[in-house]
Order: structure tokens, then sequence, then C-alpha cells
């Protein structure tokens, strides 16, 4: 797969390609575990052409994968990394994007009285937002929320994985905190069989989501083994509820 920037490099010229922008774990495709090796081929092909290796890690920042980062677990250092989501654990909106210091310093250049990067928004940098942004990682850090996540991971793998003979799955993808399964369609009508599934879900008290006819679950990290086990079991009673 990292053939293909390669190739558009070479079709194209590298001046041409600014950055190359991936999700280092593709979340909202169905969570599409990278094969060994594609990042850090990624990384080299951008490094020998001067393109910026930009990683959007709304989904998969600040613990999902059980390190800060899903740069730290796989190894490879962008350019670039996009964060929302888990950067607040949802409850204000903030997002952000954190820069090596080569681009930091290249944006700082400039005349004082200038505004160095003239890109502001009506709520940029907003007090109340970067302050829940800061409690949360407080949290994160005191209540050792990365390491938790590593263990749960373990659990989590288990009990999806006992789905593996449920009628119509076709296949279950796991990494970190973020767990897909992936159903046959019904009838050629795509999402019907998952939108099913979620409805059960939802009115049994789990939220879930899906995609195509994938479901996907990125339990909270600072939920324990019973309540991964319920989710489980309900997503289970959902599967054998539906046809
Ligand atoms: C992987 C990924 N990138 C980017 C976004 C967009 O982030 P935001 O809604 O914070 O702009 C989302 C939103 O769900 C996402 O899942």
């Amino acid at each position: 797969m990292a053939d293909n920037l390669e190739a558009l490099v070479d079709a194209n010229g590298s001046e041409t390609i600014a950055g190359v922008v991936v999700e280092p774990m593709q979340g909202s495709a169905g969570v599409i575990v990278p094969p060994h090796g594609y990042l850090k081929k990624l990384r080299s092909i951008c490094d020998a052409h001067q393109i910026l290796l930009i990683f959007d890690e709304v989904i998969t920042g600040f613990g999902r994968l059980g390190e800060w980062f899903a740069a730290d677990r796989f190894g490879v250092i962008p350019d670039m990394i996009i964060c929302a989501k888990g950067v607040i654990s949802g409850v204000v909106p903030l997002g952000g994007v954190i820069v090596r210091d080569s681009i930091y310093n290249e944006i700082m250049v400039g005349p004082s009285h200038l505004v160095e990067f003239f890109h502001g928004y009506t709520n940029s940098g907003h007090p109340l937002a970067c302050a829940a942004g800061i409690s949360a990682i407080n949290v994160y850090e005191s209540e050792g929320l990365l390491a938790k996540s590593s263990k749960l991971e373990i659990e989590l793998e288990k009990a999806i994985h006992s789905l593996r003979d449920e009628a119509h799955v076709v296949d279950i993808r796991n990494i970190g905190m973020a767990v897909a399964i992936e159903f046959e369609t019904r009838n050629n009508q795509i999402s019907m069989r998952v939108m099913e599934i979620f409805q059960y879900c939802f009115d049994h008290g789990v939220m879930i989501r899906y995609t195509g006819d994938i479901i996907a679950i990125g339990p909270a990290l600072v939920c324990d083994e019973t309540e991964i086990e319920a989710i489980i079991e309900t997503i289970r009673s959902a599967i054998r509820a539906i046809a």
C-alpha cells in the first residue's frame, strides 16, 4: 500500500506533494489495523522526498491504543498530529494540531507586530475548552488510564473474539480499546443488519456505531471488566435476536 505513495511521487514529482495524512489505525472505516511496517515505510518515503507525514489521531490519540498516541504504539513519529475527541474526553469541544519544533519555528519567524500564523476561528484557544482539556489530561495521568487501557485491551480482545462463531460474522478486528465486527450483507441491503443491531443495543443501554456492515465500539477507558462483558453480551444477544 505504501508503494502507492512512491508511485504517486514518481508520477507527479515530490514537489507537488506537501503532506500525507493518514489515520495510523483507520477508526471510522471500521478499525482497520495497519499492516506491519506500513507506517514505517510511509515515514521513510516521506523522509526521502521531504514530504510531511501527518497523523490524524482524532480517534487513536489519548489512550485509545494504550499510549498517548498511536505514534508511540507503532514507533513512528509523524511531523504533525491532529487530535480531538480523547483530549477532552468528549465533554467540551476541543481539537488541536501538534507540530514538530522545525514546523513551529518556521511559523514563528516574522516581525513581532504581526500575528504569527493568521488562522483564527471564533472559538480558537477558548479558555473553557483548554481548561477542561488540561483537567482531562490530569485525570488520564492521575488515574493511570493509559496503563489501564493496555490491561483492558487484553480483556476486550478475549471477549470480542468470543463472538467469532455467531451467525453472519465475517471478521473481527481489534487494537487497543477499539474493536469492530464485520457482518455479511443481508439481501444486498448494506447496513440493514447492523442498523438493527445498533437499535437493539441502543434499546438495551449500549451505544455502538455502524458503518457499511461493520459495527464498532470504543469503550471508555474508565470502564471495568464487568462493563466490557455486559457490552459484549448485549452485542451477542443482538446478533442472536436479529437474522
Ligand atoms: C478520524 C477522524 N478525524 C477527524 C474527525 C473530525 O474531527 P472533528 O469533528 O473534531 O473536526 C473525526 C470525527 O469524527 C474522525 O473520526
